[in-house]
């Protein structure tokens, strides 16, 4: 099935109450969906809120999630005398799955790559909101963003990854990124996996370039880019994806000056001057080949990328959703040899069945491909 992601439908707003001064109410509203938004988490689980500044918890607050949820309410009265001498506007609301099974807590929003690859113990991915705004004369509130926290097993690093709340494709992480991102950072520190080609390609120690392909906000780039410090790192993708990922690139560590953002249309024939076609390492791209529309003019920009540089590796994240996806595999051979495929597990939920449901594939694994030039 996948990972499941929490997401505030109704940003996290701080309202003051009718009657005594100085009580407020924090209310928001979120759902738990995959990250297509088609698929209400099916499970039931509780859901730990916390309100936060800075490390301060001022307010914490279990709310159950049911099988049949598609939404729940939160509302969280709040004592003025909880209010931090930093004033109201620093408030962080964080939604977690509590875990079932006694281990040390995290962070509050944050989620650990290691539980995700090789195997994902994670099944509902964390939120926080933005920092409260004041909003009006007394009432304050969070904007539409949710900023997803990820520890990095290889640096203790969190890397902090901002999206939108709507259904924009770019606007938020996808599984086959999360996985990919969780399999670079598994391997960083080990001298090799089960993709050889690749990872004869990464090392701490030496300099090295990689382009990605429809970068989205940015999370495999920027995972790239922090565990592999030396690293030369272009993030693509078309112009509306910009300004959400130039603001994730921004949070990265300041010792990751490597990684820059460029627009980048595979419909556009030319590849701009700024991104080094004929000298990159590896090419990547993850959940990109779901829409078949696009599919053509994605393998062309994997060869204009190649066609003068035959030994970059091309490295694929794929997320196996519907028969027609066979086209990319199709157009890819003309020019491109598979090198090797490793299967990175999915979670899933208790109502799993493994039945073909009409050329729908219940995806069961992310397959990560290298393809060398033929
Ligand atoms: C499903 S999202 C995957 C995002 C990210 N790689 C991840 O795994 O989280 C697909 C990405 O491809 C980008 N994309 C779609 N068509 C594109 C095109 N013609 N040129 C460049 N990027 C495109 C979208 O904007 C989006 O960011």
């Amino acid at each position: 099935m996948g990972f499941f992601y929490l997401k505030f439908l109704k940003p996290p707003q701080l309202a003051p109450l009718k009657g005594p001064s100085g009580s407020f109410t924090l209310t928001t509203v979120f759902t738990i969906t995959s990250d297509l938004g088609d698929v209400y988490f099916t499970d039931s689980i509780d859901i730990r809120a916390t309100l936060s500044s800075g490390s301060a918890i001022l307010l914490e607050k279990t709310i159950s999630w049911t099988n049949g949820s598609q939404f729940v309410r939160c509302d969280m009265p709040f004592q003025s005398s909880k209010i931090p001498s930093t004033g109201l506007s620093g408030l962080v609301l964080s939604l977690s799955p509590v875990p079932s099974e006694v281990e040390g807590r995290l962070a509050d929003g944050i989620d650990e790559l290691c539980r995700i690859y090789p195997d994902p113990s994670i099944q509902v991915v964390s939120a926080s909101s933005s920092q409260t705004k004041l909003k009006g004369k007394n009432l304050f509130a969070a904007s539409h963003l949710v900023e997803r926290r990820l520890k990095l097993r290889t640096t203790g690093d969190v890397l902090k990854v901002w999206e939108e709340t709507g259904e924009n494709i770019a606007g938020h992480v996808w599984d086959a990124g999360i996985i990919l991102s969780a399999y670079l950072d598994h391997y960083a520190d080990k001298s090799s996996g089960p993709l050889t080609k690749l990872h004869s390609r990464l090392n701490r120690k030496e300099e090295f370039t990689a382009i990605e392909l429809g970068s989205g906000c940015g999370l495999v780039g920027l995972t790239l880019a922090t565990v592999y410090p030396k690293s030369t790192v272009f993030l693509t993708d078309l112009s509306e994806a910009e300004e959400l990922c130039r603001r994730n690139l921004e949070l990265v560590s300041t010792t990751t000056s490597g990684v820059d953002f460029c627009v980048l249309d595979w419909y556009d024939t030319a590849i701009p001057e700024t991104i080094p076609k004929d000298t990159a390492d590896i090419i990547l791209a993850a959940d990109c080949t779901y829409n078949t529309g696009s599919v053509p003019a994605l393998v062309k920009t994997f060869e204009r990328l190649t066609e003068n540089n035959r030994d970059a590796v091309v490295l694929l994240a794929h997320k196996p959703r519907h028969d027609s996806e066979r086209l990319f595999f199709e157009l890819m051979e003309d020019n491109f040899d598979i090198v090797e495929r490793t299967d990175a597990a999915l979670p899933k939920t208790s109502d799993w069945e493994d039945e073909d449901d009409g050329g729908q594939l219940p995806a069961q694994a992310v397959n990560l491909y290298t393809f060398k030039r033929k």
